[in-house]
């Protein structure tokens, strides 16, 4: 137990000091969890044998440092933070000895390629080699003399007119019609949220998203930037907006991230009549939305987009990482002017201003009007894997959109998402279990994310699912 005399005694310094490091140990011990109420102040100075003003001192210490929020007349709560449960990268690091299964840093859908897994169902990248040969042209035509002097140039301007100009174009491909003074360009969609979150949220604010999301969206929020992320319950249609209504009325917050289109991980696209309950609900407490879209176009027909439904208040993202190839990063943000000066200068903060090189890359493949193709390929070879793996898992429950490139698979009564992960790993399978996913780890459902893009050959991914179905028999 981490709150004892003796434990305190064995700490030098200030009292006050001394509490916070017990707390954080209390956590990276796992003796206080994330969103677990702390000892009220009474009871931790009995424990401790000091004042009730030194622990309001240490609380008040541990809230400006990010760790805990105090909330009037509930108490005193733990914020996910560096010590609270380990990252998923440390997860996938110690499980089963597979040191080599390093994802990119926050973010462990991408780079994945390169995991210790013989059969990968843990990737993202796109299948196909479809735009091979246009990712190759576009190269060549991006090698003139003035994307060269534009290495030699400092000029924060990023990237001329006409770059600009095509990305409008390729946001209109998606039904988002926007100018270019309310665009701005990114390293891809996880630098387009961390320059959101760090550009127009303070510290301390509340950020909303889905109970089961992205883990790039609780690496940049909560471990990056120190924000508060709380998940709201979903059903098959994504967000509850009861839930949602009842979380904003409590808490607060002032934004809401979420993934309307192919969600990650469950693969629910949400239906229009939702998005306007969602809209209603962030009109009426006044949240700004952040709508990352990076799975847009693999939806044939997506239902209205809400940067298109409310675009005084959504900031709109997606970039091509996840529909040709994840090293062309280059993301889009489309926001309302005033938000665009902002997070302009807060991407200067952060990198200085996008490669242009790569911008231009992007630029001549939208120029090429070969991408609507590619597009339409790449949904076809997800759709054919959609409908394997629905075939080998049909005595199981799945949440499967033919459109997302993973499927959701909820597991047997008898296995936890760990343990069937960990049997998974055994065969020298990766699947993702879902706590990973999870915001409030205490509720993961006993589920795990199985994707199908991450292994090229079909008859090999035929065989890993079917592996994974006879595991679960
Ligand atoms: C929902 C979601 N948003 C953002 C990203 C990051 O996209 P990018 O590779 O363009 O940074 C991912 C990657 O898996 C994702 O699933």
């Amino acid at each position: 137990m981490a709150f004892t005399k003796s434990a305190l005694a064995a700490i030098k310094g200030p009292r006050y000091l001394a509490i916070i490091e017990l707390i954080q140990q209390a956590m990276i011990e796992g003796e206080l969890k994330e969103n677990e109420r702390l000892p009220t102040h009474r009871s931790l100075a009995k424990l401790l044998g000091v004042t009730v003003g030194t622990i309001t001192r240490a609380y008040t210490e541990a809230e400006n440092k990010g760790l805990v929020r105090g909330e009037v007349g509930r108490g005193t709560y733990v914020i996910p933070n560096e010590f609270t449960s380990p990252s998923s990268l440390e997860f996938l690091q110690n499980t089963s000895g597979k040191q080599n299964y390093v994802p990119s840093y926050n973010d462990s859908d991408s780079g994945l390629n390169s995991a210790g897994f013989t059969y990968d169902c843990t990737s993202l990248a796109p299948t196909s080699n479809n735009g091979l040969g246009l990712i190759r042209e576009a190269l060549v035509n991006s090698a003139t003399e003035e994307a060269i002097d534009l290495l030699f140039s400092h000029s924060y301007s990023q990237v001329d007119d006409e770059v600009r100009a095509q990305f409008v174009k390729l946001l209109a491909m998606s039904n988002i019609h926007t100018s270019s003074e309310n665009l701005v360009l990114t390293s891809g969609a996880q630098h387009a949220l961390s320059i959101i979150i760090a550009g127009l949220s303070e510290p301390g604010d509340i950020i909303l998203t889905e109970q089961l999301s992205y883990p790039g969206i609780q690496a940049t929020a909560s471990r990056l930037h120190r924000r508060q992320v709380i998940g709201i319950e979903m059903d098959d249609q994504g967000i509850i907006p009861e839930q949602l209504e009842l979380v904003c009325a409590r808490y607060k917050p002032r934004f809401l991230l979420t993934v309307p289109n192919l969600h990650n991980p469950t693969g629910i696209t949400v239906p229009e009549s939702r998005r306007e309950e969602i809209v209603a609900v962030a009109r009426k407490y006044d949240l700004i939305i952040i709508e990352d879209d990076v799975y847009c176009h693999l939806t044939e027909t997506p239902p209205k987009a809400y940067v298109s439904m409310a675009p005084d208040m959504t900031c709109y993202v997606s970039s091509m990482t996840k529909s040709i190839a994840s090293g062309l990063r280059t993301g889009t943000i489309v926001a309302p002017e005033e938000y665009v000066r902002r997070l302009s200068a807060t991407l200067q903060s952060s990198i200085w201003m996008i490669a242009p090189l790569m911008a231009r890359v992007n630029s001549h493949l939208i120029e090429s009007g070969q991408l609507p193709k590619i597009f339409k390929e790449e949904r076809i070879e997800i759709a054919k894997r959609q409908n394997l793996a629905r075939d080998i898992f049909k005595d199981f429950i799945c949440s499967a959109n033919l459109e997302a490139p993973y499927l959701w698979l909820t597991l047997p009564e008898s296995w936890t998402s760990v343990e069937f992960t960990e049997a998974a790993q055994s065969l020298d399978i990766g699947v993702l279990p879902s706590w990973i996913f999870a915001i409030n780890k205490d509720i993961a459902p006993e589920a795990v994310r199985i994707t199908l893009t991450g292994i090229s050959d079909i008859n090999i991914l035929k065989q890993t699912l079917e592996s994974l179905a006879e595991l679960l028999q």
